[in-house]
C-alpha cells in the first residue's frame, strides 16, 4: 500500500471512529462500529474493545470486530496488569509483539477466546481525562510489526472511545438525577397540597366552632373531614415513590382520623392490600369518609369495615349493627357525593341495603 493511501485511509478512520462515537449513546452499539472500521481499516483480523470497571478492578470484553460475546452472562474479564492487554492497560503504554503473542510471559488464554489464532497484538489503552475507562486491541493471524503510524492512529482511536465512554456515563448520570430530582419535585408538590388542605381544613373548623347553628356546624365539620381525607392521600404520596397509594393504609389512616373522640366505638377491619393510581385512591379515601362518618353518625354498636380484593374487583364495605343506610332515593348530601364518586371515579357500583357495599374494577 502506498504511503499516501495509507494516510487517507487512516484519516478516513479516525473520521469515521468520531461519527460512530457520535452516532449512539449506546455504548455496546459505538463499540461494536468502532471494532469493526479499526479491523478493516487497519487490514487487521480481529479488534477487541474493553471496558474497566472501576469497582472490580477488570477489564471486560464488550465488543469484538465480528460481533462475537454478544452474551453479557460470558464476557471475558481480566484484571489489570494481566496479560497483554491487561498490561498496557495497567502500564498506561501501547504494547506491540509483531509474531508468537501467545508465547509471551504475559499472555493469558481464555477458555471461550481462541486467541492463539492470532500471531501479532497492538494493545492500547483507553483514557478519559486521564482515568482508566478501558483499552483496545487489534491482532492478525500472520506476523506484523505495526507501524508507529498505525501506533499513533490506535492511540488517537483510543481517546475517541475514551470520549464515547465518558460521555455514555454523563448521560447515565444526567438521567438518574434528572428522575431522581422530578421525583423529589413531586413529592414536594404533594407535600405542599398537604399542608395546604390542612390550612383549610383548620379555618373551616376554627369558623365551625365560632357558629351557633348546630347543623351548619355539623355541615362544616364534615367538610373538614371530606378535606383531610384527601390530605391523607396526598401524604401517602409524598412517601411512596410512585402516583400510587395502597388503600389498606389510606383507610387505617382514615378510621383513625374520623373515629377521634366519637364515643369508643368498636371497629373491626379486614383490609387487603389495594394499590391504586392517586386519582381513585382519593375517590376511594372521599366515600370511606361518607360511609364511616355515617356509620358512626347514624349507626349503633361495632362498626365493620373491609377492603378484599375479588377477582378483578375490589369490594370496600362499611356496617354497623344498626339498621344500616336507606336504600331508597332518600338521600343528603354525603351518600350522593358517595355514589357519584363511585360511579364516575371508580366506574363501579354502591349497594346500600343493611350496609353500604361498594364494588369497583381494580383496573379499567
Ligand atoms: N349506617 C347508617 N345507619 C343508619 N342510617 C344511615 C346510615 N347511613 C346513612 N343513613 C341514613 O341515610 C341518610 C343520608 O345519609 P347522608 O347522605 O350521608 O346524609 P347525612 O349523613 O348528612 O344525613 C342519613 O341521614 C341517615 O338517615
Ligand atoms: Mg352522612
Amino acid at each position: 500500500m502506498a504511503a499516501t493511501d495509507r494516510t487517507a485511509r487512516h484519516l478516513e478512520l479516525l473520521t469515521d471512529t468520531i461519527a460512530a462515537v457520535n452516532s449512539s449513546l449506546d455504548l455496546d452499539v459505538v463499540f461494536e462500529r468502532i471494532a469493526a472500521k479499526v479491523t478493516s481499516a487497519l487490514e487487521a483480523d480481529a479488534c477487541f474493545v474493553y471496558l474497566y470497571d472501576e469497582t472490580d478492578d477488570v477489564l471486560e470484553l464488550r465488543a469484538t470486530h465480528d460481533g462475537r460475546f454478544g452474551d453479557p452472562s460470558h464476557r471475558p474479564r481480566m484484571h489489570l496488569g494481566e496479560g497483554i492487554t491487561g498490561t498496557s492497560a495497567a502500564e498506561g503504554r501501547p504494547v506491540m509483539i509483531a509474531e508468537a503473542a501467545h508465547l509471551d510471559a504475559r499472555f493469558v488464554g481464555f477458555p471461550n477466546l481462541p486467541e492463539d489464532e492470532y500471531e501479532s497484538i497492538l494493545a492500547v489503552p483507553v483514557h478519559a481525562r486521564d482515568r482508566l475507562e478501558g483499552a483496545l486491541n487489534v491482532r492478525t493471524r500472520l506476523p506484523r510489526a505495526f507501524g508507529e503510524d498505525e501506533v499513533a492512529l490506535l492511540t488517537a482511536i483510543a481517546g475517541q472511545v475514551g470520549q464515547a465512554i465518558e460521555n455514555a456515563k454523563l448521560y447515565e448520570q444526567t438521567r438518574a438525577r434528572v428522575s431522581e430530582l422530578e421525583s423529589l419535585a413531586v413529592q414536594e408538590i404533594h407535600h405542599r397540597v398537604k399542608n395546604n388542605l390542612q390550612t383549610v381544613a383548620s379555618l373551616l373548623r376554627l369558623q365551625a366552632r365560632a357558629i351557633d347553628d348546630p347543623a351548619a356546624e355539623r355541615a362544616l365539620e364534615e367538610s373538614v373531614h371530606r378535606i383531610l381525607s384527601i390530605a391523607a392521600v396526598h401524604d401517602l404520596l409524598t412517601t411512596s415513590h410512585h402516583d400510587h397509594v395502597d388503600c389498606a393504609g389510606l383507610i387505617g389512616r382514615l378510621e383513625a382520623m374520623l373515629g377521634q373522640g366519637l364515643g369508643g366505638r368498636e371497629v373491626v377491619s379486614t383490609l387487603q392490600p389495594v394499590v391504586l393510581p392517586g386519582q381513585r385512591a382519593t375517590a376511594v379515601a372521599l366515600v370511606f369518609c361518607e360511609l364511616f362518618q355515617n356509620a358512626l353518625e347514624h349507626g349503633r354498636g361495632r362498626i365493620s369495615v373491609e377492603l378484599v380484593r375479588d377477582g378483578g374487583s375490589i369490594v370496600m364495605s362499611v356496617g354497623d349493627e344498626g339498621q344500616g343506610p336507606p336504600p331508597g332515593p332518600r338521600q343528603g348530601l354525603g351518600l350522593t357525593i358517595a355514589a357519584a364518586l363511585v360511579r364516575e371515579e371508580l366506574r363501579g357500583r354502591i349497594d346500600l341495603r343493611g350496609k353500604a357495599v361498594v364494588r369497583f374494577p381494580a383496573a379499567y
